[in-house]
């Protein structure tokens, strides 16, 4: 199953598992909508042909869902009768922590044999330095970024660009640097507003005559991005300023090579772990390495950022 918000490469990860399945001669079943189509007992049986030309495919061709009904006892209890009729006896669920979260109760109350692989365009899971999704939804941010700074150029004005990422700043940090944009607000950090309010004052300072700053949705400002463009418009009267909100154009498309190679190395691998009688873990990759960690730690580990990309960017911005 595909649960949560979609990510590029989970086709690439439905496929990798079907066809992981067919090279072992094991059934495999697809079921729609995550756990909502668990508990309605929604399945559709794939072979390898039913995943044919779905690598380069954007979404989720079984659909994805946030389940509330498998957040109570009878949800599951339903979801796992379902399985039992069905003569499913293992799951992988392809998602992010809440997925997890919801995976690890379902082993607990049922002792059902699950495997995680990571897909979640934020990449806020520990245990994995890349989840599916996150590469290309940073390509997709960067190649937007890029045609921001065009206009804004053209026009002299200062951009507020916000990028997804409702807990986490990866994609705002590393489509910052690799947008060079002047400032970058995540919810990792407070930097507080006087400091951009500085850096965009020193950024007139040094001759630059239009700027972007990225702005993750959860930033700690206090301030939502049509907000902060307001307060520097107030405090920089020199600047014109626009807000441009990405939104979930960065969770489409068809996944860039590494999502799609990651895909194909992570289902080869949850299928592995269970043939070899293992469960309630997470595949992820670490040095470029396939490993697994107990989805209970992927769940509460969290995922720190790289802290020196920012420093990296103040550099950047001189
Ligand atoms: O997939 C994760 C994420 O992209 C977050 O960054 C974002 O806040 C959230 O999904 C929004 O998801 P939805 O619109 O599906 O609720």
């Amino acid at each position: 199953m595909t649960s949560g918000g979609d990510a590029p490469g989970m086709n690439a990860a439905i496929r990798s598992v079907v066809r992981t399945c067919a090279y072992y001669s094991i059934a495999c079943a697809g079921i729609y909508r995550g756990y909502e189509g668990l508990i309605e007992g929604d399945f559709i049986e794939l072979t390898a042909r039913s995943v044919n030309n779905i690598i380069n495919k954007g979404g989720t061709i079984l659909k994805s869902a946030r389940s509330k009904e498998f957040r109570t006892k009878e949800g599951r209890q339903k979801a796992y009768e379902h399985l039992r009729k069905n003569k499913i006896d293992a799951m992988v669920v392809i998602g992010g922590d809440g997925s997890f979260t919801g995976a690890v109760v379902f082993n607990e109350e049922f002792n059902f044999p699950v495997i995680g692989i990571p897909g979640t365009i934020d990449n806020d899971i520990f245990g994995t330095s890349h989840t599916l999704g996150y590469d290309t939804a940073l390509n997709t941010a960067v190649e937007a970024i890029d045609k921001i700074r065009d206009t804004a150029s053209s026009h002299n004005r200062l951009f507020f660009v916000e990028v997804m990422g409702r807990d986490a700043g990866f994609i705002a940090l590393n489509a910052g640097v690799g947008a060079g944009a002047e400032e970058i607000l995540i919810p990792e950090e407070d930097l507080g507003l006087d400091r951009m309010l500085e850096s965009l004052k020193k950024s007139r300072r040094a001759g630059k005559s239009s700027s972007i700053v990225v702005v993750a949705e959860g930033d700690k400002s206090g301030k939502n991005v049509y907000e902060l463009a307001e307060y520097v418009e107030e405090n920089l009267p020199e600047y014109e300023v626009r807000v441009s909100v990405l939104g979930h154009m960065q969770r489409g498309g068809s996944p860039s090579c590494f999502d799609r190679v990651l895909a194909s190395r992570l289902g080869v691998k949850s299928v592995e772990l269970l043939l070899d009688g293992q469960t309630n873990l997470m595949v992820g990759l670490k040095n470029n390495e396939v490993i697994s960690t107990s989805i209970a730690e992927a769940i509460k580990g969290g995922h720190t950022i790289n802290m020196e990309l920012l420093r990296v960017s103040d550099i950047m911005t001189t």
